[in-house]
């Protein structure tokens, strides 16, 4: 590794992961030297689909040394931080477009002991999350459309990543800009190059690449690559 050289974090997306399997898939995972587990929870109505709930996190919380973020792809957060911060998780990120109580939410967060974050739908302006910087740990850029794994990618989302990552360099905020979405070979070094400081890390990169020849810990090795080679 170059002196200087960035490290970038990775979560790998549980709701592309053996959901048959999920404890071995944790613990391979861990082995393989992914960062963090990514949770999408969806409640059908922020977005068209139903996703991973929470005595499924709580239960492999009990398991699994790493980090856990959750991604609350809900309409209403506000009913539902109390039963993960229950579960000591250690991110939580609500999106922009889902509430208006955002500030008491983010603060309620931090005051847990939780990472609190924004999570931003590609069509969002990012000016509007300007006023929310000095609140968060973390932004959550969604560079596909929320909801399903296997989206395509949407380049107009590098621009905002650049134009978050200036405002929070000259700030001096210390908060981490993440993509989530369609994650590859390609896709990664364009956002690390923007500013991205942690990828989510689900079916394009991952979980679809994973069989019996190549596992795990071959396919974080050559994504660790990807994230260098800007
Ligand atoms: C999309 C989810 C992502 C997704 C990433 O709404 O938030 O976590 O599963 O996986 P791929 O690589 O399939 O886009
Ligand atoms: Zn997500």
């Amino acid at each position: 590794m170059k002196a200087n050289e960035k490290i970038v974090k990775l979560s790998a997306s549980m709701m592309c992961a053996d959901l048959a399997n999920l404890e071995v898939e944790c613990l391979r995972l861990e082995t393989a030297g992914i960062d963090r587990l990514h949770f999408d929870i969806m409640d059908g109505k922020f977005v068209d689909n139903i996703e991973l709930g929470f005595s499924l996190i709580k239960r492999l919380k009990e398991i699994s040394n790493l980090a856990f973020e959750c991604h609350l792809m809900v309409l209403d957060p506000q009913r539902f931080i109390d039963i993960l911060l229950e579960s000591e998780v250690e991110y939580i990120s609500i999106h922009f477009e889902s509430v208006n109580e955002t500030e008491y939410l983010l603060q309620k967060i931090r005051s847990n002991n939780s990472k609190a974050g924004i999570a931003v739908n590609p069509e969002t302006d990012v000016d509007n999350i300007f006023p929310l910087l000095p609140n968060i740990d973390q932004i959550l850029f969604m560079t596909v459309s929320p909801g399903f794994s296997g989206q395509p990618f949407k380049n107009e989302v590098l621009e905002k990543i650049k134009a978050l990552k200036g405002i929070i360099e000259i700030n001096k905020y210390n908060i981490e800009i993440e993509t989530d979405g369609n994650m590859s070979d390609i896709t990664i070094p364009k956002v690390v190059t923007n500013g991205a400081d942690a990828i989510v890390l689900g079916s394009s990169s991952l979980f679809n690449r994973n069989n019996k020849s190549y596992g795990y810990k071959a396919i974080v090795k050559e994504i660790k690559r990807w994230t260098r080679s800007q």
